[in-house]
């Protein structure tokens, strides 16, 4: 039932994260080689070494290829996945960001002409003029991260957009700095990453050379990530603090993102002192995969600093705005559904559905902890934090009891009124195996 997009066992965030933490490798690989590649360029005009622009050419098609379909792939991906998993939370965020989507693709179509122009004019019009595409390019690709920074950033500390709905309020949050910061260094050591296999595929095109750069940039590039990384995590809201220290799961991808940090600079330094020699296309793939687990680590860190949002301070990760919003004149639905009942005021609930009777409470119940927990949890035994794993066996009158007192630092509250507590606390029971209770519990309390 609209708005909920219900997948089993894995759960609607996993798939949103395994799509969006797999763009970012060629999103900020696309960002990030073209500063690499003007460098490599200007030094193989001034040095006068062909060899260089031999290593180019392929380095450039390479991303055209790869970074240019996956991307684009996992892009619409994102938008599509977003789309059906939290219509809301995109609504949210078009309400108030359409013209910097629109703005930010400006770039993005000045980005694809001119990796185009790039490669095909290769060695067929004025080396300087070669340079300066490339350079076009490289501004370009980063202003659209410059952009979408603060979009994204907006969805995890909405700072004072949340008092006055302005589009620079939300731009420039509290953590827009840091990010554009930590996203600007972290490209470079992708680009560092990604230019070792290409180079590692070549017999020649300055092999070495390039490998030396490749560890340098990816050196440098994780070296500020890190600090900035230590900036970013103290412009962080306490809230999200309290999310890094409370759930173990968290815990885990934070240290994984750390130790994952450490091999890669012990590579890096290799790389830039002239050590690697045993870096062929294998050894150089094997490195992009751990920095895509290091991504993962992050990533997931990332994404549990806003919760239990999915816009923090005004809607819950299960689509439920959670309080007022005086400059657009939304008022907080959980109020609402205090007061007046989700049923009765959720618009896509059928009629039939929208007062709880001795006929539908099983439907009714479904339907509520549909809408308020399928966001974070699984209904099925041994799906993603599943309901029926964490509950295992619970009793109606028990799980009515934990409703009541369900709000954490990384969980909303349960919103509902008069007996649909009962009827989801009945239906998490029949999830977890338990003693239900019966129908005039559920409708009468009795
Ligand atoms: C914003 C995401 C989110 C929503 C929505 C959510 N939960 Fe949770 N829930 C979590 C997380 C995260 C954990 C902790 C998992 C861990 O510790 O590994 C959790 C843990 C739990 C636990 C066990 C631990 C505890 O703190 O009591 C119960 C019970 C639970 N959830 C029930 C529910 C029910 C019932 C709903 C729907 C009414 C719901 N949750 C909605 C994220 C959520």
């Amino acid at each position: 039932m609209y708005p909920i997009f219900e997948i089993p066992v894995v759960g609607g965030p996993i798939l949103m994260a395994a799509i969006a933490t797999f763009h970012i490798l060629p999103s900020h690989l696309a960002t990030g080689a073209f500063w690499m590649t003007y460098f490599i360029e200007r030094k193989a005009i001034q040095e006068d070494r062909p060899e260089l622009l031999e290593f180019l050419k392929k380095f450039s098609l390479s991303i055209l290829i790869f970074c240019f379909v996956t991307g684009s792939l996992t892009g619409v991906g994102i938008w599509f996945a977003a789309t059906v998993i939290s219509p809301r939370a995109i609504s949210g965020l078009i309400h108030t960001y359409v013209w910097g989507w629109a703005t930010e693709w400006v770039f993005f179509v000045i980005e694809i002409v001119a990796i185009y122009v790039y490669y095909y004019t290769f060695g067929k019009i004025a080396p300087k003029l070669h340079l300066r595409i490339g350079f076009i390019y490289a501004v370009a690709a980063w202003l659209s991260m410059v952009i979408i920074t603060g979009i994204l950033g907006f969805m995890m500390t909405p700072g004072k957009w949340l008092a006055t709905g302005g589009f620079f309020d939300g731009f420039f949050n509290p953590t827009y700095w840091p990010q554009l910061c930590f996203r600007t260094a972290m490209m470079f050591a992708i680009a560092g990453t990604y230019a070792a296999v290409i180079a590692g595929a070549m017999k020649n095109g300055g092999r070495d050379t390039i490998r030396k750069i490749s560890g340098r940039w990816g050196l440098g590039g994780l070296a500020a990530a890190g600090l900035f990384a230590f900036w970013y995590y103290h412009s962080l809201p306490t809230n999200a603090m309290e999310n890094l220290q409370s759930i173990a799961y968290v815990e885990i991808m934070y240290k994984l993102a750390i130790v994952i940090a450490v091999v890669m600079a012990i590579y890096f330094f290799l790389l830039a002192i002239g050590q690697g020699r045993f870096v062929n296309v294998w050894v150089g793939s094997l490195m992009m995969v751990v920095l895509l687990a290091g991504v993962v680590g992050g990533e997931s860190t990332r994404e549990f600093v806003r919760r239990p949002y999915l816009i923090p301070g005004y809607m819950y990760s299960n689509q439920i705005i959670g309080h007022d919003f005086d400059a657009r004149s939304i008022s907080s639905e959980v109020e609402r559904f205090n007061s007046k009942g989700l049923l009765a005021s959720h618009p896509l609930v059928p009629t039939d559905l929208k007062a709880i009777t001795e006929e539908n409470y099983l439907k009714t119940g479904e339907i509520l902890v549909k809408v308020e927990c399928l966001a974070c949890h699984t209904l099925e035994a041994g799906g993603r934090n599943s309901l029926a794993d964490i509950l295992d066996g619970i009793d109606a009158e028990s799980a009515y009891y934990l409703l009541e007192d369900l709000e954490r630092t990384y969980m909303p509250p349960f919103a509902g009124a008069g007996p649909e507590r009962r009827a989801a606390a009945n239906y998490l029971a029949v999830v977890a195996g338990g003693e239900t209770g019966t129908a005039d519990w559920v409708v009468a309390g009795e």
